[in-house]
């Protein structure tokens, strides 16, 4: 399934899930009986998901353990990944008596409607980001496509004046049109797929899938607005 992308300062850019990879089939895992039909495989299951997501706990730990962090998660797709990011950092943090102070924000972007993503990008619930200042900032996203969408929050977030932004994102997508614009830390770079599931939506439907999925042509059909 997968190879491992090297960047050129050695890290991992993200287990690699090939355009050929045809995902495991359903009849493999569990999933709820009300999404059946709308979904074409699981391409990452929910526990190779935790996994990777504990060793970017620690890359990240690494490299921001000895400052403070905020975290600021970006919601809605963004609030399963980000969970289980704080809850192992924090598990890393304890076992290691390097605990660090860690304050979590929430920032809500929209950009989506159906499959496809709208020229205008909506930042909600992000009033006053003044207390960032000087602060190490590790933004979280589930997702990031052609990098327009980080690229304008990194453009948001930078005149608040941090000490330091960081970027981790549990998924990159191969599109055509990729920016320069990459997470510091990647989880998975992934086939050009509409993918639901772990937070990610459909038209607000597939949030309470535990796998990284595929949707179907039938499941996009189904939830159509
Ligand atoms: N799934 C869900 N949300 C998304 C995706 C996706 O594949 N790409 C961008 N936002
Ligand atoms: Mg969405």
């Amino acid at each position: 399934m997968a190879d491992v992308a090297v960047q050129s300062d050695g890290r991992s850019g993200g287990i690699v899930i090939k355009d050929d990879w045809p995902g495991y089939s359903l009849d493999l895992f569990s999933y709820p009986a009300h999404y059946s039909g709308d979904i074409d495989c699981v391409i990452i299951p929910h526990g190779v998901i935790m996994d990777r997501t504990e060793r970017l706990a620690r890359n990240i730990m690494d490299d921001l353990g000895d400052h403070d962090i905020v975290v600021l998660c970006v919601l809605k797709g963004g609030y399963q990944f980000c969970a289980d990011l704080v809850e192992r950092i924090k598990a890393l943090s304890r076992n290691s008596n390097r605990t660090i102070p860690m304050r979590v924000h929430f920032i809500r972007l929209k950009s989506y409607l159906n499959d496809q993503s709208t020229e205008d990008l909506h930042i909600l619930g992000a009033e006053d980001l003044s207390f960032l200042a000087g602060k190490n900032v590790l933004i979280v996203e589930a997702i990031v496509g052609t990098g327009k969408t980080m690229k304008a929050l990194l453009n948001y977030v930078e005149a608040f004046r941090p000490k330091m932004i960081k970027v981790a994102g549990l998924l990159v997508k191969r599109v055509p049109h990729n920016s320069a614009c990459l997470p510091d830390y990647v989880g998975f770079e992934i086939p050009d797929r509409f993918v639901v599931g772990y937070a990610l939506d459909y038209n607000e439907y597939f949030r309470d899938l535990n796998h990284i999925c595929v949707i179907s042509e039938s499941g996009k059909m189904k939830y159509k607005i």
